[in-house]
């Protein structure tokens, strides 16, 4: 029996997905909830050691390799990390889950959605979000932000280094989901200054948490 709210932040580079989850982390801390922070790849031991394999800029794994990956990084997050804080009636706030794998691999990589959308399935146990939060940018901003992120605390990842053509369609196969189930997603427009932005995401909170 699951008692708590599972919300997932979607969105390109530098849309200012992680801004977010900390302001609502915050916020929601402040008003007496158990909050969960985590990312996706990543959250657990074995699956930040997927992440340093998947954002290693010297390797590349072909889409479905990488959807392997971050399917088997996944599963290890749900049920350590992920469905336990949710029997316990925490708010679990996860920085990228399903929907990135069936934009990155399935619908821009080739994969095909209905692979990827299996493959989640069977990595998830069918554990779908209450709320998802598409933060929506212009790419080229995304990624100016990024550059200037990264040029002051250093690091760069792999996806960093795809063209501008290929966050194009990132953004449209997101809005293209998002417009397919409008009940779990939530559009923002993230070219918003912060404060903003995060005003119109405590409106668009699910039942309970507002
Ligand atoms: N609404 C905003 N307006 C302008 N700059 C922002 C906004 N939100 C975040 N930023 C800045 O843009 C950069 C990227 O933000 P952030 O790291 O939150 O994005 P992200 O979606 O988590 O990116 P990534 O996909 O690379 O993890 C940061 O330097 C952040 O301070
Ligand atoms: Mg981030």
């Amino acid at each position: 029996m699951q008692r708590g709210v599972f919300i997932t932040f979607e969105g390109g580079e530098g849309t200012g997905k992680s801004t977010q989850i900390a302001r609502l982390g915050e916020h929601l801390r402040g008003r007496g909830f158990e909050v969960v922070i985590t990312r996706e790849p990543g959250g657990t031991p074995v699956a930040e050691a997927a992440r340093a394999i998947l954002l290693d800029p010297e390797l590349d794994p072909d889409p479905l390799s990488e959807l392997f990956l971050l399917a088997a990084a996944r599963r290890d997050l749900v049920e350590r990390v992920i469905r336990p804080a949710l029997e316990r009636g925490a708010v679990v706030l996860c920085d990228r889950y399903t929907d990135s794998s069936v934009v990155y691999q399935g619908m821009v990589g080739g994969v095909g959605r209905e692979a990827v959308e299996e493959i989640n399935r069977l990595a998830t146990g069918g554990l779908v979000p209450g709320r998802t939060f598409l933060l929506d940018l212009d790419p080229e901003t995304g990624m100016e932000r990024t550059r200037r992120r990264n040029g002051a605390v250093g690091g760069r990842s792999r996806f960093d280094e795809k063209p501008l053509q290929f966050h194009r369609r990132v953004r449209d196969a997101y809005l293209e989901l998002a417009l397919e189930d409008t009940v779990r997603f939530r559009v923002l427009p993230a070219e918003e200054d912060e404060e903003t932005l995060f005003g119109r995401l405590l409106e668009e909170l699910p039942e309970g948490l507002r």
